[in-house]
């Protein structure tokens, strides 16, 4: 999800959106018990663009032929991480302020509870396949920083710079305009701001955000699994860590009721727990769009007493384990959206707002 939060002038750039129908194998050809308006297999992604247009293509083709909801997630988070125009996830993903990409993901499994997630990793640019290895061949749950790094490498994964041009100019940007007070910018900085802006005209404009990615699945056998990938929270101090790699934070997933993700200001989101919120409501008989408006309303109440203005800019998702979605945004003028990909073929999922005109 695109936040702009612009200290002098930056500006968020929304993605144009494309839609339309594609033909595939209905779940009743697998034999699916399903609810009304809802159908399994089913993969879903936050991202609405094209990218997750294409991601979901990719692991449906992994559900359809029977494949299971662990593997169809992470082929379809690797097309977005891979994407390098995608400046919110994996390669080409904003850096933090010293310029380096640190990229956090997280992977879990409905079926066994099983989780892995890697947090600060540099150099890899599929974060979420090695989270899901960390699940699947390791007793722990996370690794951090250079611990994570050696632990990709000893899987075979090669280390690759992961700061596009596009990215390390959005950054040097970000520099010279962040303070009129230190020592980045030319000499005219100082005086004139137009003259600075002029320079960088031809640059790409100045993205400050929270950009993530969710990738939630339900295979034939109605096992579920979730990813959360992003490079976080853009210019990050050195060693943050958001929501995406925190079990519970920006994932939760269980068989037993269903999976929700969680994209935008992750300090709330790991504060709140709003993954594992939800996956709770759900249990308790809300529907997934239930469920994500409810976590909403719930981290806004933490702050009623001490900041009732404060709206932090988050997007939950969410699937229960009947095929039902939801998703929803903290505020903002237009309708939150999500790529969902079923035998029925792909359609974007319109979700609320919980804090319209905020
Ligand atoms: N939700 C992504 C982050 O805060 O890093």
């Amino acid at each position: 999800m695109k936040d702009s939060i612009s200290r002098r002038k930056f500006i968020g750039r929304s993605i144009g959106i494309s839609t339309g129908a594609l033909v595939l194998p209905s779940a009743e050809a697998f034999g699916m018990q399903v609810k009304s308006g809802s159908t399994i297999p089913l993969i879903i992604t936050s991202h609405a663009n094209d990218t997750g247009r294409k991601a979901l293509e990719e692991g449906w083709k992994i559900l359809a032929a029977g494949g299971s909801a662990v593997t169809a997630v992470e082929t379809a988070a690797n097309i977005i991480e891979l994407d390098p125009e995608d400046t919110s996830v994996g390669y080409g993903g904003l850096p933090n302020e010293k310029g380096v990409v640190q990229l956090d993901a997280s992977f879990m499994d409905g079926r066994t509870y099983s989780a892995g997630a890697v947090a600060c990793l540099e150099n890899i640019k599929t974060p979420s396949s090695v989270a899901r290895l960390v699940m699947q061949r390791t007793n722990h749950v996370l690794l951090t920083g250079a611990g994570a790094l050696e632990f990709a490498k000893a899987w075979g994964f090669r280390e690759e710079n992961l700061l596009t041009e596009k990215a390390r100019k959005i950054w040097l940007r970000w520099k010279e305009e962040m303070s009129a007070i230190d020592d980045w910018g030319p000499p005219e900085h100082l005086k004139d701001q137009q003259k600075l802006e002029s320079w960088w005209q031809d640059f790409p404009e100045i993205e400050h955000h929270y950009g993530t990615t969710n990738v939630l699945a339900i295979d034939k056998n109605g096992d579920i699994a979730g990813c959360t990938t992003t490079s976080g929270l853009s210019f990050k101090l050195n060693g943050r860590v958001g929501d995406s790699p925190i079990i519970g934070a920006g994932l939760y997933v269980d068989n037993e009721v269903g999976a929700a993700a969680a994209t935008g200001r992750g300090e709330d989101v790991i504060k709140s727990c709003a993954s594992y919120f939800m996956v709770l409501r759900m249990k308790d008989g809300r529907s997934p769009q239930q469920a994500c408006e409810d976590a909403l309303h719930m981290i806004t109440d933490r702050y009623k007493k001490v900041n009732p203005d404060y709206f932090p800019s988050e997007k939950f998702v969410a699937i229960n384990k009947y095929g039902e979605t939801g998703c929803a945004s903290m505020k903002g003028s237009v309708n939150p959206q999500m790529s969902v990909m079923t035998g029925r073929g792909y359609t974007k999922y319109e979700g609320t707002i919980a804090f319209p005109g905020k």
